[in-house]
């Protein structure tokens, strides 16, 4: 069984190579060496998280399901870090699609030991117009997906000495909007899965944690009529959306050794909500 050990100096600082994780690689950058996996990367906080991987020395396989120009774009942005990237299309709401997209991204890159969680069906909708077909649809892509990709890539992790997952969830997962109900309850029980995932993989070399972002300035919100952009940003303490690449830091972090002794969180990003 594998265990993640201790730092040998204090917090954060690894001085001893023979400590580390055996999943860890020295070089540039917190994630050199390591494998990664970024479901729906094409564009919005996927793509930023991406890069952010990428910079920090990761290979980066990036999943997307429709948008193949973005996600060449954000390919090319990877391989700008010199590091290898690959694309791989595939609805992950579709049965069987988690183990081809997992399968190849490993065959691509090797074995991938940092997963991120980032795809989901995101759509403001009245009660009224929330039907069964899209209440299944929430739950397929926002909770079903996750929990495939995570148990069919945990094995690979334990295998390869150990792993770090990122889940993104919403702070819809935690307030109460009718014009959320069915990607709050998906977002949920992401919260619920990340934590206790946790608490399952803690002995096994694996880190599991989730980031809950508040309202950020994606290709989506943009979607989002401006006045009522203008009124969410109001109801911010910051007064402001967040940028994606304040959300793709913080996953970094959670990837890397940095955040060694960390799991089980959910990390609400939401400028002071
Ligand atoms: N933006 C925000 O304000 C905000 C706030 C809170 C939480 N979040 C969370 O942050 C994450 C990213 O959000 P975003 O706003 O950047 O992205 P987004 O524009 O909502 O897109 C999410 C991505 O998910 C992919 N996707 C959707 N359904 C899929 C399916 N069935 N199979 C595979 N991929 C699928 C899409 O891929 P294609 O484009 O290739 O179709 C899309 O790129 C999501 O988990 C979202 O819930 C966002």
């Amino acid at each position: 069984m594998t265990t993640n050990p201790a730092p040998s100096t204090g917090p954060g600082s690894w001085s001893d190579e023979s400590t580390l994780p055996s999943g860890s690689r020295s070089g540039a950058g917190l994630l050199a060496g390591r494998v990664a996996l970024v479901t729906g990367g094409a564009r919005g906080i996927g793509s930023a998280i991406c890069e952010r991987l990428a910079r920090e020395g990761a290979s980066v396989a990036l999943h997307y399901r429709s948008s193949a120009d973005e996600a060449e774009r954000t390919l090319s942005a990877i391989r700008g870090h010199g590091v290898a990237g690959v694309a791989i299309a595939g609805d992950l709401s579709a049965e069987g699609e988690v183990d081809r997209v997992l399968g190849a991204a490993t065959e691509a890159l090797g074995p991938v030991t940092l997963l991120v969680n980032n795809a989901a069906y995101t759509r403001l909708l009245e009660p009224a117009e929330l039907t069964m077909q899209r209440w299944r649809r929430f739950m397929s892509t926002n909770l079903d997906a996750p929990f495939e990709m995570m148990w069919a890539a945990k094995d690979g992790m334990i295998a390869a000495g150990g792993g770090a997952i990122v889940n993104i969830s919403s702070t819809a997962g935690v307030t109460a909007d009718p014009r959320m109900i069915g990607y709050g309850a998906s977002k949920a029980a992401l919260n619920h899965l990340t934590q206790t995932a946790a608490v399952a993989f803690a002995d096994k070399g694996i880190r599991v944690n989730a980031v809950a972002p508040g309202l950020i300035l994606t290709e989506r919100s943009e979607t989002v009529p401006p006045e009522l952009r203008a009124r969410m940003a109001e109801g911010v303490p910051m007064k402001r959306g967040g940028q994606p690449e304040e959300i793709a830091s913080v996953v970094g972090f959670l990837l890397s050794d940095e955040a060694s002794y960390l799991t089980g969180q959910v990390v609400v990003v939401a400028g002071g909500r």
